[in-house]
This record gives C-alpha cells, structure tokens and sequence, in this order.
C-alpha cells in the first residue's frame, strides 16, 4: 500500500494528535475479525454448521438474506490478509476460532482439518511479527448443540470448555492471549431475548440461563486452560459496555440506569471480578419470575483469575424510566428501560458518536473493577463508504471516529486507567450479523465481486498514528 502518498490529511486536529500522543511506545495496536465474519468456506474441511449458517437461512432475519458462505474469503486468502494486516504496522491480529471447525457438531473428537486452519494463521502471523490473539468463541456455536437447547442448557458450559482446550492443546506453544468469549450479552440477550441474533429465540428465562452458562463456560474454560499451561499466558474475557446516562435527575430516570448497568455491566463484571452476582439485579429478575440457574461451586469458577479485560466499545446510551405516556412500568407491571435518542452525530447504524462516554467507562471500570489491565479489544464504526476507481475510501469519518476514540482511551489513561492497548474493529469490510454486508466496518475495503481489498484512509491514518506513538515516523 502507498503510505507516503499526501493526497489525504493526516494531520486532522492537533489537540486531539496531541492527547493520543500521551499514549506510551510500548501501547499494544491491533485489528480484529472473527470467524464468521470473513472466513466462508462454511462446508470445507469437515466444518459443519453454526447457529449462524441456520439464522442466516431463516427469511427476514438477515438483511438482504446475506450470510457467511463466502464472506471475505479468507478461508482461502489467509496469507495475503495476513500479509496485509503486517503491511499496516500493527503488533497484533486478533482472531476467533470457528468451533464448528474444530470440533464439528460440537462433541466429539478434534478435527484436524479445521484445526489445521488456525495452526497455519499462528504460524503465518508470527513469522511476519505478528502476535496472534486468540478469541474462542464469537459466535458460532455448532447448531447441533442449538438443537440441545443451546446456552441455556448448562452442558453447553461443559462443551465449550472441552473445545477450549482442544485448542488451547495446539496452539498454546504459540499463543500468549486467551479470549474466552466475545461480548456474551451479544450471544445471551440479542440471541436468546430479543431474537435479533442467532438463534433467534425470545425468552428472559432462556436468556439469563444463557448468560450465566457462557460466563461457567468462560470460568471452567480459565481454570483447565490455566492449570495445563507450560509457561506464562494470558486468559481475559472480552465484555461490550456501554455507559448508562439518566435522562434527567429524576428517580425513575436514574433507576432506568441502575437497571440498564446492571443488565449491561455488572451481571458480568461482578461475578467475574467479585463471585457473587448484583443483588439488585437478582431482586429485579425474580421480580419478573426469572431465576440465574446458580449452583454450587459456579461463581468460583466464573472468578477465577483472569489477567486481562477485553473491552470493546462503541457508543453510550442515555435511558428513560418512563415510556412516552408517561408511565413507570409497562403492560406487564416491568419498569420501563426506555432508550432514549440522543442529538448527536450518528454512524451509519445509527449508533450516537460519545468518545466522551468512552473515557468514562474505562475510569469506571478500573475504578469499580481495579487490579485488571484492559485492552480495547474492538472499537470502530460503519459509514456510507463511496470507493474512487481505484477502490481507494477517503473516509474523514471513520478516521475521525478512530481519532477521537483512540484520544479517549488515551485521556483515560491519562486519569489513571490500566489500559495497555486498542484494536481496530474491523481489519476489513465484513459480514455484519443481521445487517448483512450492507455496514462497513472496515478500515481495508472489501469488493465483494472480486474480494479485492484496498486499505481506507483510515488505515493510512491508523498506521501513521501508530507509527508517531512508537516514535519510528
Ligand atoms: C461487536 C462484535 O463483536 C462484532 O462482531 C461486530 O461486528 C461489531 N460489534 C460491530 O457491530
């Protein structure tokens, strides 16, 4: 790629270049994809399908009726992505691994084939000097566990820490970083309350189930991958939140928030840094008749030590108490959560852009969580991409978005937060979940009819940042 051409503003605003030049040379700067997202080749090597494959052929779910049978291609593509991933000047990719790869259906023996996969994007990765970060599991859980019962049966807790270490088993020579999962509100609420996400189910039972088994599934997980470690790693989790804003000063406002936090924060955070889940969280779940299925000696797994936090981020939400009659509880007696629309700049999912929202969830964090270094394993945004001839995106937007967002990380810092690095969500242009193809959220541009990829200004952008920070431009 062409990194000294000008024909694009590098400089944006200098105040803001001047608070992400407070971050140290030693910070850590990645991109990240997963599985599902760019792999295709969703029938080869012994792979079967995921709840993903399914959802995705269910009509009205996916916008456009898209779905991962292709995607970015980078099944095939691998080493050139990963040519590509060096050729930006980052120190790390991190990736998820397909379970339905690895161990098809879910139980059973370990495919080698798939497994294969991942065995030669380690290698790939650190033979142009890169450090590969592993996510076990974003998502694509084998359908034939879905038809089980899926998250919420506990013994998917006891699977995925049997595929965890199958893994782990190959690649652990390799790898230093362990993400158990992705954003498991993502899985539990969006897959088994809203129905926006596979599989589509719409039950809060179900869904707090789900919760409480992905967090066993990362706690036993830790425990077996820590106790057969040969040397020293890392073991995290990486959990989406967003900060909870009232309103107005009001009770009912302000409860809103308390019910929004801890749907949204502490029904992971707690447990995971405190082994005992919110009281208040339990008190409002019983209230609607929904236990978390807690057994003994559970919440000592779900806390066993990790050493670091993924967090990613995209943007903050301001909450109402009250619907818009002007009511404290709904139909069926529940306090209303009502998210409110804020006047602000929006990304192309309609999403608010609140960098300042940014730096007050991470001093939060290690404020209410501390003693944990965190890593902003996502944070991007999807905008209207238009491509000159050449496949070239001059995207002031996404550049701006990156900017103002990696200055937040940096004044959070600044005020004392443990953050020790920031990935880029995405590498590449891909398949996003229920919108399809349709949101980019790509730094490199993917052109679907001929997979070609062409880096955006952001990611010119986001190498010579990189760059400054380590004091190499
Ligand atoms: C978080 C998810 O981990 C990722 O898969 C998704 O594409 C981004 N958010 C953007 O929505």
């Amino acid at each position: 790629m062409n990194t000294t051409a000008t024909a694009f503003d590098l400089s944006t605003d200098p105040a803001l270049l001047a608070r992400i030049a407070t971050l140290p040379p030693s910070f850590r700067w990645g991109v990240a994809t997963s599985s599902y997202q760019i792999e295709g080749a969703v029938a080869e090597d012994g792979r079967t399908p995921s709840i993903w494959d399914t959802f995705c052929r269910v009509p009205g779910a996916v916008a456009n009726g898209d779905h991962g049978d292709v995607a970015c291609d980078h099944y095939h593509r691998m080493p050139q992505d990963v040519a590509l991933i060096k050729e930006l000047g980052v120190d790390t990719y991190r990736f998820s691994v397909a379970w339905p790869r690895v161990q098809p259906g879910g139980r059973g023996p370990v495919n080698e084939a798939g497994l294969a996969f991942y065995d030669r994007l380690t290698d790939e990765l650190l033979a142009q000097g890169v450090d590969p970060w592993v996510t076990l599991y974003h998502w694509d859980l084998p359908q034939e566990l879905e038809d089980a019962g899926g998250w919420p049966n506990r013994d998917t807790a006891y699977r995925f820490a049997d595929y965890a270490m199958m893994v782990f088993d190959k690649l652990s020579d390799r790898v230093d970083t362990w993400t158990t999962l992705n954003e498991p509100w993502c899985s539990a609420w969006l897959g088994y309350m809203t129905g926006d996400h596979a599989p589509g189910r719409r039950n809060l039972q179900d869904s707090i189930a789900a919760t409480h088994h992905l967090l066993l599934g990362h706690g036993l997980a830790t425990q077996r991958m820590r106790a057969a470690a040969t040397r020293p790693l890392q073991f995290g989790i990486t959990l989406n939140m967003a900060t909870a804003t009232p309103e107005t000063d009001s009770e009912a406002d302000r409860d809103a928030c308390r019910a929004a936090d801890g749907l949204g924060v502490r029904i992971y955070m707690d447990p995971l840094r405190r082994g005992a889940y919110p009281e208040d969280v339990v008190a409002d779940l019983a209230a609607q008749g929904v236990q978390i299925p807690v057994q003994d000696g559970d919440l000592e797994a779900i806390s066993a030590p990790i050493d670091v936090l993924g967090v990613n981020f995209y943007f903050g939400q301001v909450f109402s108490g009250l619907d818009e009659n002007g009511s404290r509880t709904d139909g069926d007696g529940v306090p209303v959560v009502r998210d409110i629309p804020q006047d602000l700049p929006q990304t192309a999912m309609g999403w608010p852009i609140t960098p300042n929202r940014f730096t007050e969830l991470l001093t939060r964090l290690s404020r209410d969580y501390p003693g944990l270094p965190i890593i902003i394993t996502e944070n991007g945004a999807a905008f209207a991409d238009t491509a000159d001839e050449s496949g070239f995106v001059r995207d002031d937007d996404r550049t701006g978005y990156l900017a103002e967002h990696i200055a937040a990380v940096a004044d959070a810092r600044t005020q004392g937060a443990d953050i020790r690095g920031y990935f880029a969500w995405s590498l590449l242009d891909n398949f996003e979940w229920a919108y399809g193809y349709d949101k980019r959220f790509g730094i490199v541009r993917v052109d679907y009819d001929t997979q070609q990829r062409t880096p955006k200004q952001s990611a010119l952008w986001f190498k010579d940042t990189i760059g400054r920070i380590r004091g190499a431009v």
